[in-house]
């Protein structure tokens, strides 16, 4: 949601927010003595224009920048982070009789804000610069070159920038009460485009429940919504909204999250329609109960590549129980069965972007990534859980002709049958992903709480 015109009950956890600052000022001032730095100036961004007119492409506020300012949707703003000063924030509210500006914070709507010193730009202008050596953070690209030069800065430094997406990875209280309130307004959302799928709803309708009971405009959502019925539910990043409603009703997967000042939730459910064939049902049961035993093993210092081998595993045995593939778990993993059954990785890490940064760099000082395993190349997250790192867990398994196809006609094909493939292909395909953070001892999930009904 875009809280730049605060219109919306926001979510104030005003001391948890202060230490959330408080904290990132010390970490940012560590990271100035480490790379002798004098400030560092973040750029909210701006949106793009479409060529040739006078329309904006969809915006979301740089993601370092909103770190600091919860306003989520805010452009042409800037941050100057100096040691021993209140963070100076340039936030751009023109005078605009076309829009409607953003509402300047007060302190009684935004208390946060008390932690700034703040200057109204009513034209979008550069900020004064500050003394000596400074790191300019932002997407360059969009600024005019003197803008840049101007501020006579190094522009994202490398080093610097991996230790600022370091960071971001466990999460503060406030930003865990900001992903769990993300959790919470996703859960309505699933809720209703289930209810819809059940009324016999098509895929516009069913986005279109899930954007009223999740309160959100579609520009506002973290990502686009997935909403595939049917052979869809095996297109992993569907993007289509189909108008009708198709004949038979096999299936429904729902991934699709919400945004909370930046932050944001990553949802997915798949239900069973009315024509579904009791092999999809056990599949929906057998992919629910396995990503449950999946998420009872998180804990600090798992290792999240065990974790994503062990998911295919677990897939194996579902596949072997229901009759689909004859071969032992241990076969069926190390031939790249179930690699065409499920490419994509068990998750990754969640926070102010969907696909969280630094989910490869456990190294952050030498910057050396951890690369996935040999067979599994779409593994986001190859770090060992830490206590405070949010994550998802989503299991998934798909019938998806251009990769099952190439099994048939090798060894591995005679042991998978073929005609429950063929009569499970109409349901596409089973993801179910929850949203959690790793605590002390295990993991809090936020999705699968009383509150969310999920
Ligand atoms: N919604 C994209 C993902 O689950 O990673
Ligand atoms: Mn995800
Ligand atoms: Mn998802």
């Amino acid at each position: 949601m875009s809280d730049i015109y605060l219109n919306d009950p926001v979510l104030t956890h005003a001391d948890a927010q202060r230490t959330h600052l408080t904290a990132l000022q010390h970490r940012y001032e560590l990271a100035m003595q480490q790379h002798a730095l004098d400030a560092i100036v973040l750029h909210s961004g701006k949106p793009k224009r479409h060529f040739a007119d006078d329309q904006d492409a969809t915006f979301k506020s740089h993601a370092h920048f909103l770190h600091w300012v919860p306003m989520a949707g805010l452009s042409d703003s800037w941050l100057v982070i100096r040691p021993g000063e209140r963070p100076l924030l340039y936030l751009y509210a023109p005078d605009d009789f076309w829009h409607l500006s953003p509402t300047l914070p007060t302190p009684e709507a935004a208390p946060w804000s008390e932690a700034f010193e703040i200057v109204h730009l009513r034209k979008p202008t550069l900020p004064t610069r500050p003394n000596g050596r400074i790191a300019l953070l932002g997407e360059i690209a969009l600024l005019q070159p003197d803008v840049v030069e101007a501020l006579n800065a190094e522009a994202n430094p490398a080093a610097l920038l991996r230790q600022l997406d370091e960071g971001r990875v466990c999460k503060s209280e406030f930003e865990v009460a900001c992903l769990e309130e993300a959790s919470l307004r996703a859960a309505r959302g699933h809720l209703a485009a289930r209810r819809r799928f059940m009324d016999g709803g098509a895929e516009l309708d069913i986005q279109l429940a899930y954007l009223g009971a999740s309160r959100q405009r579609e520009s506002d959502v973290p990502y686009g919504n997935i909403v595939g019925l049917n052979e869809h539910a095996a297109v992993l990043h569907y993007q289509h909204y189909a108008l009708q409603t198709p004949v038979t009703r096999h299936s429904l997967l729902v991934d699709a999250g919400a945004s909370v000042h930046g932050y944001a939730s990553d949802i997915t459910r798949s239900w069973a329609g009315d024509d579904a064939l009791p092999i999809y049902r056990a599949l929906v049961e057998g992919v629910d109960a396995l990503q449950k035993r999946l998420i009872a093993a998180l804990a600090p210092g798992v290792d999240y590549v065990a974790l994503h081998l062990e998911m295919h595993r677990e897939l194996a045995e579902l596949l072997r129980t229901l009759g689909i593939v004859s071969l032992s778990a241990e076969a069926q993993v190390e031939q790249g069965i179930t690699a065409a059954f499920c490419p994509h990785g068990l998750g990754h890490l969640l926070g102010l972007q969907v696909h969280d940064v630094a989910g490869r760099i456990p190294d952050f000082i030498s910057g050396d990534m951890r690369h996935p395993p040999a067979g599994h190349p779409m593994l986001r997250l190859t770090r060992k859980l830490q206590e405070g790192m949010a994550i998802t867990i989503e299991p998934g398994c798909y019938i998806i002709p251009m990769l099952l196809e190439p099994l048939r006609n090798d060894a591995r094909g005679k042991a998978i049958d073929w005609s429950l493939i063929e009569a499970l292909a109409p349901h596409g395909g089973v993801r179910i992903e929850d949203n959690l953070v790793i605590t002390a001892d295990g993991a809090h999930n936020l999705t699968r709480v009383p509150e969310t009904g999920l």
